[in-house]
């Protein structure tokens, strides 16, 4: 089984030593090989997304992504940013299907916001669609109008056969589930997102057993907040499913807690940290490495069909928390704040 490893930028290379760490402590046949992306892409080879990573990306059964970006690189040329890399490998690898699952680990309930008893029990799956919308969507830019003042544009589109595959994904993982469908749209103003959700009603005729409900994306938003808890899985769109992801991250207590998996049609995946590259914190050894350790058990059961080893890593990340192991973004009173290292070395103690 071949990994690709992208560390990326910022905390990126010390959350993936850890969960490389993980990865190599379960004595399976891996073969783990790095490659620059982002921008260690652009600085090793003046590309966010240089060719031979991404031939190792194609090479490889799954890959392990850190996080890129950084503010250094903001004044590039567009297609020359850390984030078009990431854009670009999703693109080129086909993966539609962005996993993000917010679960609520008992122990955090107090690291949250929201009250403990809002968000206890907490267990949703974000299904974001990722390579349509308004990311990709023709045509797009800046340009001058007739008067001299300049106009940004993009266009959010989505074909029915994109809306078809990544809504089958959503109520295939619904099925192993609470068998509830939330699909998330802004129908009343968008034709894009009214075809969505025309597309989920007739898609749902297949899964007589899933109930299908629908809600603009802005009452999904105060619904997070209001009662999280109403929700199974939640499929949408590439746009919508960037800003809810993020808000359903902190419902959990940190974006540090967060994996993701992003697969394309045979499972075949990409898999990193819901949360970005975090230059403020990079080499100071005090990220969360836990979000990238649960990308890899993601990895573990969905490219390598594996639950026992995803299992096992998840277990280990509990073991850990009730240990009272705590990165500095989930430290509350009484527990025992770590480094980065520190947390992967427990996860790694509590695995063995
Ligand atoms: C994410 C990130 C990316 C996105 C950025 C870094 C391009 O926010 O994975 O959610 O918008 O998809
Ligand atoms: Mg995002």
């Amino acid at each position: 089984m071949k990994i690709a490893v992208l560390p990326g930028d910022g905390i990126g290379p010390e959350i993936v030593t850890e969960a490389v760490k993980i990865l190599s402590a379960l004595n399976l046949h891996l073969t783990m090989t790095e490659a620059p992306i982002g921008g260690a892409g652009y600085e090793a080879a003046g590309d966010p997304l240089p060719e031979a990573t991404l031939q190792l990306a194609k090479d490889s059964d799954a890959v392990l992504l850190g996080a890129v970006g950084d503010w250094k690189y903001d004044t590039l040329e567009r297609h020359l940013r850390p984030e078009r890399g990431l854009l670009r490998i999703r693109k080129e690898l086909n993966l539609f299907a962005n996993l993000r699952p917010a679960l609520l680990y008992p122990e955090l309930a107090n690291a949250s916001t929201l009250k403990p008893e809002v968000v206890s029990g907490l267990d949703i799956m974000i299904v974001r669609e990722l390579t349509g919308d308004i990311y990709f969507g023709q045509p797009r830019g800046i340009h001058t109008l007739a008067n001299g003042e300049r106009e940004g544009f993009n266009t959010m589109r989505y074909a029915e056969s994109e809306i078809r595959r990544i809504g089958r994904v959503a109520f295939g993982i619904a099925m192993k589930r609470n068998k509830k469908v939330c699909s998330v749209d802004k129908a009343n103003v968008l034709e894009c997102t009214e075809l969505w959700r025309q597309v989920m009603i007739e898609l749902s005729a297949e899964y007589p057993e899933v109930e299908l409900s629908h809600m603009y994306v802005d009452n999904a938003a105060m619904q997070l907040i209001r009662a999280p808890k109403q929700f199974d899985v939640m499929v949408t769109g590439n746009i919508f499913g960037d800003i809810l992801s993020d808000e359903a991250s902190m419902l959990t207590g940190s974006i540090g807690m967060l994996p993701s998996a992003s697969l394309d049609a045979n499972n075949k995946g990409m898999y990193e940290p819901s949360h970005g590259s975090a230059p403020d914190l990079a080499g100071k050894n005090v990220a969360n490495p836990l979000a990238t350790i649960l990308s890899a058990a993601m990895m573990m059961r969905y490219t390598f069909n594996d639950e026992l080893n995803a299992l096992k890593i998840e277990n280990a990340v509990k073991q850990a928390l009730a240990q009272g192991y705590r990165t500095a973004d989930i430290v509350t009173e009484g527990c025992k704040k770590v480094s980065c290292s520190d947390m992967g070395n427990a996860v790694l103690a509590a695995l063995n």
